[in-house]
């Protein structure tokens, strides 16, 4: 694409949208600026140039909050200092690291990655974007990511902070999900780098987005007046803001119900460790039953006299549906049980945290075991 040199267009709001041509030369030097003068800094993954660091900060920082990722991304590296060191941990250890993060097909992912990369490619990460996303796990924003701010190559990201930034910025309409918007939007992505001088800071640039669209060009209410963008952004000029991003259209999130057992023995919590595959894959949880009546044979098996008493239920959100828990408490008599089988184990109350659990269970046992005297 042939690097135009003129200077950005006037802030006339009878200018047509830029199209994928028509990035402004100055636009990703005026975000990596600002960036540097008002973005966000000290967060411990800008420190280095370690691919390995900043790749597992990619992958936290995925549908989770930088203020959420901090003190979960200094104890998986305290753990897991280097790549080969997160390969060579069982898996059971990795997620439990990442228990309470969610999403746990990430951690899962980053597991095998560390492994491929131990295999075939001497525990070093490849230096270019394109290879990167042939890893697990990696996609193409990401990839980008890793490659801008650990080698500076002058890649593209378009994460959904940044998706929202440039569709404002260039008026780009449609379900921003959907794949023709996605690709012009990369589109968009790679002309505002092509446009770029040679020099351009492609760390600040590509934290200037992130930290535009987290902080600046939010949701609802952007701050315009301090955004770079603001003199040429399509949306601005229009008085667009509150309709770019297309607002997709909202599905009603269906509700599914499940009942957890909470047996409890001699200070011991029955623990069962889910398949690999699915939700909350690999950790551990209550056992968990589709309805009232296969708890109650649950219970029978376990030789139980009493019957469960019913807590307060849960809702749990995921992406496309909630999930309403009823965790039901029985007490059993007797000494300690031994040996649960395959993939279960009587968990010592006081030592719950030695199993990665998803968190609204981990929360309930906490909640549950807080102030209870416990039998031990
Ligand atoms: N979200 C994704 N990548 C990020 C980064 N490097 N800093 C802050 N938030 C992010």
């Amino acid at each position: 694409m042939a690097r135009r040199t003129a200077t950005a267009p006037r802030p006339d709001a009878s200018a047509p949208p830029a199209g994928p041509a028509g990035a402004p030369a100055d636009a990703a030097s005026r975000i990596a600026a600002w960036q540097r003068r008002a973005g966000r800094h000290g967060l411990p993954w800008q420190r280095t140039r370690d691919p390995y660091r900043i790749w597992l900060s990619e992958i936290m920082l995925q549908q989770t909050q930088a203020a959420t990722v901090v003190p979960y991304y200094e104890r998986f590296l305290a753990l897991f200092p280097t790549v080969v060191d997160l390969a060579d941990a069982p898996q059971d250890a990795v997620l439990r690291a990442w228990a309470g993060l969610g999403y746990y097909a990430r951690a899962r992912n980053l597991h095998r990655c560390a492994q491929v990369l131990r295999d075939e490619h001497g525990g070093r990460f490849p230096a270019t974007a394109a290879e990167l996303a042939r890893l697990p796990g990696i996609g193409p924003s990401t990839a980008a990511a890793v490659a801008a701010f650990a080698y500076g190559e002058r890649a593209p990201i378009l994460d959904g902070n940044v998706r929202r930034v440039l569709a404002r910025y260039f008026a780009v309409e449609g379900d921003p999900a959907a794949a023709r918007t996605v690709r012009r939007l990369w589109e968009h992505a790679r002309a505002l780098i092509d446009a770029a001088p040679a020099g351009l800071d492609m760390a600040a640039y590509t934290q200037g987005q992130m930290d535009l669209g987290a902080t600046i060009c939010t949701r609802t209410r952007p701050d315009c007046a301090r955004c770079p963008l603001a003199p040429d952004c399509q949306a601005r000029i229009r008085n667009r803001q509150d309709e770019l991003p297309t607002p997709r259209a909202r599905r009603a999130q269906p509700l599914r119900h499940c009942w957890m057992l909470i047996a409890e023995c001699d200070g011991r919590v029955l623990l069962e460790r889910r398949p690999d595959t699915g939700i909350w894959g690999g950790l551990w949880t209550l056992p968990q039953f589709e309805d009232a009546a296969a708890l109650e044979a649950a219970c029978a098996g376990l030789a139980a006299a009493g019957t469960p008493l019913a807590l307060a239920a849960i809702d749990h959100v995921f992406t496309h549906f909630r999930l309403r828990i009823q965790p039901c408490w029985l007490r059993l008599p007797g000494a300690a049980p031994t040996a649960a089988g395959e993939g279960r184990a009587w968990a010592p109350i006081g030592n719950l945290d030695a199993h990665g659990m998803p968190a609204p269970v981990a929360r309930l046992l906490a909640g549950l075991y807080a102030d209870t005297p416990l039998p031990r």
